[in-house]
C-alpha cells in the first residue's frame, strides 16, 4: 500500500485498515516510510484519533516489529512497570530495586525524556559509567542475579516504537491516547512481563490534562493487556505539580538515593510505596494489601531497597559510590534562585512550565539526537500549600550555559501563584483501573 494513500486516509478521518497499519508500522521499522511522511501519518493520528480495534492492531504490530523476550525459565511472576511520562517523576528509578528487594523480578526497559517530560535513561545515564544499552543475554543475567535492571530498548524490541517515540518528540505528536497506549503496550508485551504496574500521569504537567482522558488511556492499557494475557493495572496519578522537588537528571538520581534512604520528600516516596505494594501483590509476594505495603516500606526502611540499587547500578557499571556520595554525581557550574515576589502562600507550581523551564536549562531535547546537559535542572524550594516571604528562594535553577539562563527563569516565574489562601488538597493517585473494575476518586 502506498504511504500517502494511508495517510490522506487517515487525515479524511478513516478507520485503516489491519493491512495499512501494519504496512505503516514495517515501513517506519525498515525505513521504506520516510519520516515526513511517519510524522504526516502521525499527526492525522493526533487530529482524527484511532477506534480501540485499530490501536490493538497498531499495538500488535509495534510488539511485532522485534523481538519477544522469553523469560519464563526466571522463576516467579515478572512485573514490568511504566509511566506515561512526567516532570519529576523517577519513581521506576526507585520502585524497581524496591519491589526487587521484596522478591519481586522487575523487567524494564525504560525510555527516554519526551518533549517536556524526563526519562529513565537519561536520568540513570547521570551515574557516571551507567549502561542502558545491555545486551538481551545481560538483561536476563541481571534479571537472575540482581531481580531488576533499568535498560533501553534493544535495538530489536519494538524497534518501531523507538524510531515513532523519536519522531513523536520532536513533531508535537504526543498527546494521543492510541499512540500513547500502543507505544507503552508495545514495548511492555515485548520486555517479557507477565503482569503490569502502570501510572498514568494527569494533570498540567502529563499528556492526558483532564481525568476523562487519563481514564480512558487507563482503560485501553488494560483492554489491551488482557487481549495479550499480560493482567495489568493502572493508577492515575497527579501530575499538576511536579513529583518530588528535584527535576532534571542528575538532581533526579541524588533524590532517588534519599527516597531510598528513607529520607525523600512525602508525595514521592507514598507514590512508590502504593505502587510497589500493587507490584508485591501481582508478583503473589505477600497474602493481601496491608502485608505487601508492610513489605514495601520495611524494603524501604531496612536498606534492603538500597543495598539493590547498588547492586543494579554496580551490575549495570555504574559507580556504586554515587550511593554514598551524591557529590560524585554532576553537578552544574552556575546555580541562580527564583524568588517569590510577593509574600504569602504557595497555590500553584505548574509542572507543564518547570518541565519546559527544564528543557530551557538543557535537562531535555529540543531537536531529535540533542545532547542532554545532565547536571541541568531545577530545585524545587518550595511547593504548593507552603508560605513564603517576599523575595524567598523558590526554585534554585542549576546551568552551565549562561544564555540559557533567562528562558528558563520567566518560565518558572510564570509557573509559580502565590495567593493568600492554600490551595484545596488535590489526592495523589486520582483512579485505579484493573482487570475486574476501576476506582475514581475524583470526578471525571
Ligand atoms: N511513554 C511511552 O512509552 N510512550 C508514550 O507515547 C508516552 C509515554
Amino acid at each position: 500500500m502506498r504511504a500517502v494513500d494511508i495517510i490522506r486516509s487517515k487525515r479524511d478521518g478513516e478507520a485503516l485498515s489491519r493491512e495499512a497499519i501494519e504496512s505503516f508500522v514495517s515501513g517506519v521499522t525498515d525505513g521504506s516510510w520516510a519520516d515526513y511522511q511517519a510524522s504526516a501519518l502521525l499527526m492525522a493520528i493526533v487530529l482524527k484519533g484511532m477506534t480501540p480495534v485499530e490501536t490493538g492492531w497498531l499495538t500488535e504490530a509495534m510488539a511485532r516489529s522485534g523481538e519477544r523476550v522469553d523469560l519464563s525459565h526466571i522463576p516467579g511472576v515478572k512485573v514490568g512497570k511504566h509511566s506515561t511520562g512526567g516532570v519529576g517523576d523517577k519513581v521506576s528509578i526507585v520502585l524497581a530495586p524496591l519491589a526487587a528487594a521484596c522478591g519481586v523480578v522487575v523487567p524494564k526497559m525504560s525510555g527516554r525524556g519526551l518533549g517536556h517530560t524526563g526519562g529513565t535513561l537519561d536520568k540513570l545515564e547521570s551515574i557516571p559509567g551507567f549502561q542502558v544499552a545491555l545486551s538481551l543475554d545481560r538483561y536476563r543475567t541481571l534479571l537472575e542475579e540482581v531481580g531488576c535492571c533499568l535498560i533501553s530498548q534493544t535495538a530489536n524490541i519494538a524497534p518501531a516504537d523507538k524510531a515513532l517515540y523519536a519522531l513523536r518528540d520532536v513533531t508535537a505528536t504526543i498527546e494521543s491516547l492510541p499512540l500513547i497506549a500502543s507505544s507503552v503496550m508495545s514495548k511492555k508485551l515485548a520486555e517479557g512481563s507477565d503482569a503490569l504496574v502502570l501510572d498514568v500521569k494527569c494533570g498540567r504537567g502529563a499528556f492526558m490534562k483532564r481525568p476523562a482522558d487519563a481514564r480512558a488511556l487507563a482503560r485501553a492499557m488494560v483492554s489491551i493487556g488482557a487481549t495479550a494475557g499480560v493482567r495489568t493495572e493502572c493508577f492515575i496519578t497527579q501530575m499538576d505539580v511536579p513529583l518530588g522537588r528535584a527535576v532534571g537528571n542528575a538532581l533526579e538520581i541524588a533524590e532517588c538515593i534519599e527516597v531510598l534512604r528513607g529520607r525523600g520528600p512525602a508525595d514521592l516516596t507514598e507514590l512508590v510505596v502504593r505502587l510497589g505494594a500493587r507490584m508485591v501483590r501481582l508478583a503473589r509476594q505477600a497474602p493481601g494489601d496491608e502485608a505487601a505495603t508492610a513489605l514495601v516500606r520495611h524494603a524501604l526502611e531496612s536498606g534492603a531497597g538500597l543495598k539493590k540499587f547498588r547492586d543494579m547500578v554496580a551490575g549495570q557499571g555504574g559507580d556504586p559510590g554515587v550511593v554514598d556520595d551524591a557529590g560524585r554525581l554532576p553537578s552544574a557550574r552556575l546555580t541562580h534562585q527564583a524568588t517569590a515576589a510577593r509574600g504569602g502562600i504557595v497555590t500553584a507550581l505548574d509542572a507543564l512550565l518547570i518541565g519546559r523551564a527544564a528543557v530551557a536549562l538543557g535537562a531535555g531535547r529540543d531537536k531529535k539526537g540533542d545532547e542532554v546537559d545532565l547536571s541541568a535542572g531545577l530545585l524545587l524550594r518550595k511547593k504548593p500549600g507552603d508560605v513564603v516571604a517576599a523575595g524567598e528562594p523558590i526554585v534554585e535553577l542549576h546551568y552551565n550555559d549562561a544564555a540559557r539562563l533567562q528562558a528558563a527563569e520567566t518560565l518558572v516565574t510564570q509557573a509559580i501563584v502565590i495567593g493568600d489562601h492554600a490551595p484545596a488538597a488535590v489526592p495523589l493517585v486520582l483512579g485505579w483501573v484493573h482487570d475486574s473494575g476501576e476506582t475514581m476518586f475524583v470526578a471525571t
